[in-house]
């Protein structure tokens, strides 16, 4: 595979290591076998110049704002795919065919329910819980429900488990919110599209059936399809480093969903939210700006800036189209917390701090103003984000579990403590 090398020298030492050219992209350099010649170690906290893995799945070119699944544009999928199209593309490498689609639809369909006993679980939970906290306890918890799906070496076990996460986390994450808000449960419909289905699932009520409205639900499906994936971020290292040491996969996915809370990850969403709310009317954006460029001050403007995008997040891009559909059709453009939205995003872009940066909105600025026009609290835009990324999550690590290269993943450090010392006992201490 190698068809070029780099040279390294240090000291007396000069390697030659091995490179590889991807399909697209930039060319890797091959330090795998470094300590075993040179007795050295590299140094890259944040992974910021790593590949962890190969991979076939997504590609990203953040200069040029591009992102491709399994070849195809996220523009082109969103507008003409539907999730559980791009779900079946992430996870076996081609669109399907008609009737290939037909039937992967119909057992994701026919998954949808949870063991009842599943239902004790949430209740436990306090009512004031997270629907992230309850979320993850239940993915984790569902190693102790599915064990005819939990063994990683068999092929179709990974299928199994893989087919009931898909079908499941809509059920879970609905759950999770009629828990915390007091209502009963709603059971999974069958007959429903996997939007429309968790759209009924979290606001359907007993006393009043919910009329799925087909631009919702269009706008829903397309909020799930810009997060499916996105190659090797925070929460898939995290699921890809967990199942590395062959752990079982509903344990791995959970590690996903903590990893995806935090607010530089998919918490930024609610975060963004929150954000907009306390500035509250658009005189004290210029305040909130400051803030943001002030070294001194933590703040930073949430929905704002990406490890890898340094143009634009073309998720954003259809974000934004989306949200302009949405806030139409529920006659909301004057809703205060929009209007800080647009004229944030406006002064953003023209401050040079924010242009030099490259710091442009990300998909999470302009999903969270969809999901609160849809009537969700903002605690929910992070799960919703986990449901959509499970597939990634999953198709990463079947890619992983499948390569026979696969090996426990065990970082290196760079030590700068005590070296070796004797005990002191405490009286001379
Ligand atoms: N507001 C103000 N300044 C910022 C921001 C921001 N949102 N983001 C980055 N900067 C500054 C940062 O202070 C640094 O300045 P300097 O070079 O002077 O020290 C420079 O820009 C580069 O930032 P960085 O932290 O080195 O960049 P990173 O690649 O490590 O961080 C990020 C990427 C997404 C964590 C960061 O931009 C951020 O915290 N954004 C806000 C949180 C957010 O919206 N996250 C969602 C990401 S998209 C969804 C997802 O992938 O989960």
């Amino acid at each position: 595979m190698a068809d070029k090398t780099a040279k390294l020298t240090f000291g007396d030492t000069e390697l030659e290591l091995p490179m590889y050219s991807p399909t697209v992209g930039p060319d890797v350099i091959d330090i795998s076998k470094l300590y075993a010649q040179g007795k050295v170690f590299t140094f890259d906290p944040g992974f910021t110049s790593t590949a962890a893995c190969d991979s076939t799945i997504t590609y990203i070119d953040g200069g040029k704002g591009e992102l491709l699944h399994r070849g195809y544009p996220i523009d082109q999928l969103a507008e003409k795919s539907h999730y559980l199209e791009v779900c079946y593309l992430l996870l076996y490498g081609d669109l399907p065919s008609a009737a290939e689609l037909e039937e992967f639809e119909s057992l994701v369909t026919n998954h949808t329910m949870i063991h009842e006993q599943m239902m004790f679980l949430f209740r436990g939970f306090r009512r004031d819980a997270h629907p992230m906290a309850i979320m993850n306890g239940v993915v984790g918890a569902m190693s102790a429900f599915y064990h005819d799906s939990t063994d990683i070496h068999d092929a179709h076990q990974r299928e199994v488990a893989s087919i009931r996460m898909i079908a499941k986390m809509p059920t879970i994450a609905a759950m999770a919110y009629k828990f915390t808000i007091g209502q009963p449960f709603v059971y999974p419909r069958n007959d429903l599209d996997y939007a429309s289905n968790f759209l009924r699932m979290c606001f359907s009520v007993p006393c009043e059936d919910y009329q799925v409205n087909p631009i919702l639900s269009r706008a829903m499906d397309r909020i799930f399809t810009l997060h499916a994936d996105h190659e090797q971020n925070a929460s898939t290292s995290t699921v890809r480093l967990a199942s590395s040491s062959g752990a079982n996969p509903f344990a791995c996915i959970a590690a996903g969903i903590a990893c995806l809370w935090g607010p530089a990850h998919g918490g930024a969403n609610q975060a963004c939210l929150e954000m907009l709310q306390e500035i509250g009317t658009v005189d004290r954006i210029p305040e909130y700006i400051a803030r943001a460029k002030d070294k001194n001050d933590p703040f930073r403007l949430m929905g704002f800036g990406h490890r890898v995008y340094k143009n634009f997040d073309p998720r954003a891009t259809v974000m934004k189209k989306s949200a302009d559909e949405v806030l139409d059709l529920l006659g909301v453009e004057n809703n205060p917390t929009l209007q800080v939205a647009k004229e944030l995003e406006k002064q953003a872009l023209a401050d040079p701090y924010f242009a030099e940066k490259k710091l442009f909105p990300n998909v999470d600025f302009y999903s969270g103003i969809i999901l609160n026009a849809m009537g969700f609290p903002t605690s929910m835009f992070t799960p919703i984000f986990a449901l959509s990324r499970t597939v990634g999550w999953i198709s990463q690590w079947k890619e992983m579990i499948a390569d026979p290269k696969m090996k426990i993943g065990r970082p290196r450090q760079l030590y700068l403590g005590e070296p070796m010392r004797d005990y002191v006992d405490i009286e001379k201490r």
